[in-house]
């Protein structure tokens, strides 16, 4: 069962689960971008750093052929541990290379952005893109552990964090109306690292809930699309258009659309959906690509 862990004290933390795991070699997989602005926060002896270059376009066998390669020079064995330091595309692509590796190894996903830390780096889907299909080819393999720490949410551009909280709404929609009611009028802006810690042991327990029922997506992990069904469309829509936009606005205007049909279809209370509308329309723009 994997282990999440809140601490905003990274290195006493990998630390201790090093110091306790009985491992012959520890690498670390960055990309090019938290190997710059993550990994000089990481103050931990005989680590060996691998580099990957940063981007979905890199999401790839060829990358992960890079890691196999780069675990093999370093000496890595069954009894090596790879520490995934970054977002989305390094923990999916980072577990998928431990878990393919010597037929598994263990590995620990450090996420380094909210939209990593609340969605990819838990619950265990791993992979890469293939022939222009995004996780076309991957498994289910859980990191032993998911150290979940704002300290990096610093290096974040505002609309990244903005991206990640479209997800932590997401999670008070499947669980908890008074979460969803405090959501809808939290300043990110103004969030302490502790703050933020606090938000997410109440947001990741709900995503990790559904994954313990369904792990393998054969029926109730698919609510966890709830605004992504709509979402896609949207990034597509504006992919094609030449104008993409993040991933974490378009599921936010996706929750909005997808909250209509469930007020025509269901009876959604009302005064929940206009709050929910205003809070996207004023923390995420409008869908425009005229
Ligand atoms: N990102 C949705 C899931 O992990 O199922």
């Amino acid at each position: 069962m994997q282990q999440v862990i809140y601490s905003n004290d990274i290195n006493n933390t990998l630390e201790g689960l090093i110091a306790n795991g009985d491992f012959n070699r520890v690498f670390v997989l960055t990309d090019t971008n938290t190997a710059r602005v993550a990994l000089p926060l990481l103050d931990l002896d005989g680590i060996i750093p691998i580099t990957i270059p940063a981007g979905e376009e890199n999401k790839n066998l060829d990358t992960v052929q890079a890691v196999w390669q780069a675990l093999i020079d370093g000496g890595g064995t069954r009894q090596s541990l790879l520490v995934n330091l970054g977002g989305g595309m390094v923990t999916d692509l980072g577990g998928f290379a431990a878990a393919t590796f010597k037929r598994g190894i263990r590995f620990v996903n450090c996420p380094t952005t909210l939209l990593c830390a609340v969605d990819a780096a838990v619950g265990g889907k791993t992979g890469i893109d293939h022939g222009g299909l995004k996780n076309e080819i991957g498994v289910f393999a859980e990191a032993s552990h998911v150290i979940v720490s704002a300290c990096f949410f610093a290096t974040l551009p505002e609309a990244e964090l903005r991206s990640g909280f479209a997800e932590v709404l997401k999670h008070a929609m499947l669980s908890s109306t008074d979460s969803f009611k405090t959501l809808l009028h939290t300043n990110i802006g103004n969030l302490s690292p502790n703050q933020w810690l606090d938000l997410l042991r109440q947001s990741i327990p709900v995503k990790q809930g559904i994954v313990a029922q369904d792990p393998t997506e054969q029926g109730l992990r698919r609510v966890l699309n709830l605004g992504h069904t709509v979402g896609h469309a949207f990034e597509s829509l504006a992919l094609q258009r030449g104008k993409p936009v993040p991933h974490g606005y378009a599921v936010a205007w996706g929750l909005v659309t997808e909250t209509v049909l469930s007020r025509l279809e269901a009876g959604f209370d009302g005064m929940l959906l206009n709050d929910l509308a205003l809070m996207v329309r004023d923390s995420f723009g409008s869908f425009n690509i005229t």
